[in-house]
């Protein structure tokens, strides 16, 4: 399946650009969704010669009714925010790294700049994770020392974590009905073979379900900005990260202001879910 970045081309993506013909299309619903950037190709995938850019609906990605009302579409997360966001958290040397709904592996590519002992990413979509896939095959060949990446085809909620200690990365997947859910799995599997959990929220719509959970106490929350030649490739120029850690095998004193209230701007069409 083409992206709809390639549905678009380049000559529909410039015209569509014109200022006037901008201001009439914006104030369209649904059309006005081209203009958050996430369409533009972002600079990492010219600088890595990888495909993360572009938006995938939901009805795109499952086929599966009930599915769709419960899960987000497809769209990158900045990678500096999320590298800035992997900076908080202590060495991560004998940590997985997880991403539940890695879409194209945008994550998982900053996430390989570190040194954990894998990177794993599991999304609905075989679209996206073929594609995430080939872009994993180029990271692989670009720098082989960095960690081994894979991706599984799966419903996040229900796929097997990984023993031992797990970094877990979410940019704002699914609502709250899954996010309740995966919060009840990760209480199991702290009960049992997950040693030590950091879970990194991108976007922390549902930062309450976390909060509410006993397994769970905040190790960083704050809003970190994207650099500055991410600008313009997503809605937002700085994006809300909170990051909990297990209270199972608890490493330590938490960043200052861990604590403070979450907000999110989750605009109707971003947010997808209520
Ligand atoms: C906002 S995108 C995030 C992409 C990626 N994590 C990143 O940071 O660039 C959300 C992704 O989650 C996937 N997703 C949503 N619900 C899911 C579920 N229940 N299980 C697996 N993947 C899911 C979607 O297909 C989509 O690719």
């Amino acid at each position: 399946m083409r992206s709809r970045t390639t549905l678009l081309g380049p000559g529909l993506l410039r015209m569509i650009y014109q200022p006037a013909i901008k201001r009439h299309l914006s104030r369209v619903p649904l059309i006005r969704r081209v203009y958050n950037g996430w369409l533009r190709t972002h600079p990492i995938d010219r600088h890595l010669k990888v495909d993360t850019s572009g938006y995938m609906e939901v009805d795109q990605i499952t086929a599966s009714e009930q599915l769709r009302k419960l899960v987000i579409p497809y769209a990158g997360s900045s990678p500096s925010v999320v590298r800035k966001a992997l900076t908080m958290l202590p060495p991560v040397d004998d940590y997985q790294f997880l991403d539940l709904g890695c879409g194209k592996g945008r994550a998982m590519i900053v996430a390989s700049e570190r040194p954990f002992l894998g990177i794993t990413g599991v999304d609905l979509s075989r679209d996206l994770l073929d594609i995430a896939q080939r872009n994993i095959e180029v990271i692989a060949t670009t720098f082989p020392a960095r960690p081994a990446m894979r991706v599984h085809k799966a419903n996040a909620v229900e796929f097997s974590m990984p023993p031992g200690k797990v970094v877990l990365f979410n940019y704002h997947a699914f609502g709250k009905e899954l996010m309740t859910t995966l919060t009840q799995h990760l209480e199991a599997c702290l009960a049992t073979t997950t040693e030590h959990l950091l879970f990194v929220y991108y976007n922390p719509v549902y930062a309450e379900v976390l909060d509410a959970s006993p397994a769970f106490t905040r190790w960083y929350a704050g809003t970190l900005k994207c650099d500055r030649e991410e600008i313009g490739f997503a809605p937002d120029d700085d994006d809300t990260v909170v990051i909990w850690e297990s209270v199972r095998n608890r490493i330590g004193t938490p960043h200052a202001d861990a604590e403070r209230p979450v907000v999110t701007l989750q605009p109707a069409w971003r947010a997808g879910l209520g």
